[in-house]
C-alpha cells in the first residue's frame, strides 16, 4: 500500500488512456473516509449523488440537493487533497437552462475544490458541456444508465443492449467529446458497448459496471463494503463491514445496559486538591 505522494490530475486520467494503465476511482462523501482513501493510495474520488440514498436514505438520486453535494465535496477535499476530485452535479441544477447549469457547475468548482464535475448527459446538453469547457471546466460526461433518469427509463436496468443502443451511445460519446467533456463514464453497459465507445474516441472512459476495456473503474464504495442492502453483480466484495459494525454497536448497548461501560479507565481526573476539597465542603 503505498499513499498518494503527488497531486492527481486530469493528466492521469489522460495517461492511463495512452499507457494502457488503470486508474481506481471509488465514491466518497467524507472527510475520513477521503482521508483513508489517500492513504490507501487510491488516485481518484468521486462524490457521487448516490449520497442521496447511502448517506441520506432515499430510494433514488433524485432528491440530491446542491448546497449538499458542495458540502460534501469540500470535506473530501480536505480529506484527500491530492487525489483527482469529481464532483456530481445533482438533479436539478443543470438541466433547466444552460446559464443556470454553468452558474451552479461554477459554484461547485468555486466553493468545492473539485477537479472535475460530472454530469449525466444527452445529446440536449452538448451546448452546456461547450460553455463549461470553454469556460475552463473539466467535465465528465456520463452516459450509459443514468439514473437521474428513472422516471423515463422505469427502473435501473442495463443499457446499450441492442447493436443500435451501442451505435446510438458512440454517437452520444462522440458529441461529447466534440463539444469538449475532458472523460466520460459510462454506467452499466456490456462490455462489448464500453470497447465500441473507447475504440471510437480518444478521451478518457470510466466505467462502473461496463467490463473491462475502460480506462479506470468506479464503484459506490458502501456497495463493495458490504454496507448496503445488495452489492450490485459488477461490485467486487472489498469488505464485510456491516457484520462487524452491527457487532460493535451491540457490545456498546450491551456494557452501557449492563453497566460494564464506562469504568474508571474512561474518566477524567479531578486534581487530587480539589477532589479533597469538594469532599469537606459536602462534608
Ligand atoms: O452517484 C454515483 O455514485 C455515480 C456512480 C455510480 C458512477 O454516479
Amino acid at each position: 500500500m503505498s499513499a498518494l505522494n503527488r497531486k492527481i490530475t486530469l493528466n492521469d486520467l489522460r495517461a492511463a488512456r495512452h499507457t494502457g494503465g488503470k486508474l481506481a476511482m471509488l465514491t466518497c462523501y467524507d472527510f475520513l473516509m477521503a482521508r483513508l482513501m489517500q492513504e490507501a493510495g487510491v488516485p481518484a474520488l468521486l462524490v457521487g449523488d448516490s449520497a442521496a440514498s447511502v448517506i441520506l436514505g432515499h430510494d433514488s438520486t433524485l432528491p440530491a440537493q446542491l448546497d449538499f453535494m458542495i458540502e460534501l465535496t469540500a470535506a473530501v477535499r480536505r480529506g484527500a487533497p491530492l487525489a483527482l476530485l469529481v464532483a456530481d452535479m445533482p438533479f436539478g441544477s443543470y438541466q433547466a437552462s444552460d446559464a443556470r447549469g454553468a452558474a451552479n457547475v461554477m459554484r461547485m468548482v468555486k466553493t468545492s475544490g473539485c477537479d472535475c464535475v460530472k454530469l449525466e448527459v444527452g445529446a440536449t446538453h452538448r451546448s452546456l458541456i461547450q460553455r463549461l469547457a470553454d469556460a475552463g471546466v473539466a467535465v465528465m460526461a456520463h452516459m450509459g444508465l443514468r439514473p437521474q433518469s428513472v422516471g423515463l427509463l422505469g427502473g435501473y436496468r442495463y443499457q446499450a443492449r441492442t447493436a443500435q443502443q451501442v451505435d446510438d451511445l458512440v454517437a452520444l460519446a462522440l458529441q461529447m467529446q466534440a463539444a469538449g467533456a475532458s472523460s466520460l463514464l459510462l454506467e452499466a453497459v456490456p462490455p462489448e458497448a464500453a470497447k465500441a465507445v473507447v475504440d471510437m474516441t480518444n478521451i478518457p472512459v470510466i466505467g462502473c459496471g461496463a467490463g473491462p476495456h475502460c480506462h479506470g473503474h468506479v464503484v459506490v464504495t458502501h456497495d463493495s463494503l458490504g454496507l448496503t442492502a445488495a452489492r450490485p453483480k459488477f461490485v467486487p466484495q472489498l469488505a464485510e463491514l456491516a457484520g462487524t459494525l452491527r457487532a460493535a454497536f451491540a457490545r456498546y448497548a450491551d456494557d452501557v445496559r449492563d453497566g460494564r461501560y464506562p469504568q474508571a479507565e474512561h474518566d477524567y481526573q479531578m486534581p487530587a486538591d480539589e477532589a479533597e476539597k469538594l469532599k469537606t465542603t459536602k462534608s
